[in-house]
């Protein structure tokens, strides 16, 4: 589900019968973040002991990265307006956790050595309203060319897209040899590809490792599992299914896309 208010995707996976994914919310996108992750592995080969900055606003996708920097080893670098922080209760739980990050307010610092460079619009989908003043806030944090001289020389660039050309990146740099955008689009579809693989695979084996708590009868529960192989995902066998870090790493040579195809 994509939605404004997190607390009530929350609330709506507490009642649902099947799993929930959060495909965006005010506060957080885990699924972009995963599936960046994707793309830094097949352009950096792996993410561990990389620097990831951020430029923009300190929204729902810095607030995915400082997550992220809890589970993954990569260091986590935020530039962001005054007045424009991530959210307080995710930033007090990455430091608890032992996360790797910086948050500051000078572009020029954050980006120095970095290896991946973030970028996200000024004015987040419901903040349109906020543009014009936006806009000038941001105007210092726009992804240049020259502010990506500091960067390590093999930097790569993302953008989450719809990219906003000219306002929070130029298209010298949205269209420049360190871009890896479209690619960073197109592993959307596999990262979500392997979440959804392993999410319904996990749903399937649950409800039949206790069919009655489910309110699965004996007669549904034998079907379903004589046939569970029909309903499974393709790339991910019942008996050796991998956690979604292993299939987001398997991916990354688009298996999954070769069991479809
Ligand atoms: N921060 C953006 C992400 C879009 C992929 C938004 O919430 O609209």
């Amino acid at each position: 589900i994509r939605w404004f208010d997190d607390d009530e995707v929350v609330q709506l996976a507490e009642h649902a019968t099947v799993p929930v994914i959060n495909g965006l919310t005010d506060l957080t996108h885990p699924c972009q973040v995963m599936s960046d992750i994707l793309t830094v592995e097949e352009h950096l080969g792996t993410i561990e002991g990389k620097t990831v900055c951020m430029v923009g606003d300190g929204n729902n996708l810095a607030n995915s990265w400082l997550n992220a920097a809890t589970r993954f080893p990569f260091d986590f670098v935020l530039a962001c307006p005054e007045g424009y922080l991530p959210d307080e209760g995710i930033v007090r739980k990455a430091e608890a956790a032992g996360a790797s990050f910086m948050i500051t307010h000078d572009p020029k610092e954050a980006v120095e050595g970095a290896h991946v460079i973030y970028s996200d619009a000024f004015y987040s989908m419901g903040q349109e309203e906020e543009a014009i003043k936006r806009r000038k806030d941001f105007a210092p944090f726009q992804i240049t060319t020259d502010l990506l001289a500091g960067a390590d020389k093999d930097h790569i660039v993302l953008h989450c897209l719809p990219a906003h050309r000219g306002e929070e990146i130029t298209d010298e740099v949205m269209d420049g040899p360190h871009s890896v955008v479209f690619d960073e689009a197109e592993n959307r579809m596999h990262a979500q590809r392997a979440i959804m693989a392993t999410l319904i695979n996990s749903h399937i084996d649950t409800r039949l490792a206790s069919p009655s708590a489910v309110g699965l009868t004996e007669h549904t529960a034998a079907r379903v599992a004589s046939q569970s192989d029909g309903f499974r995902i393709a790339g991910s066998a019942s008996s050796d299914r991998p956690s979604i870090s292993a299939q987001l790493a398997s991916i990354s040579t688009k298996k999954l896309t070769q069991a479809a195809s």
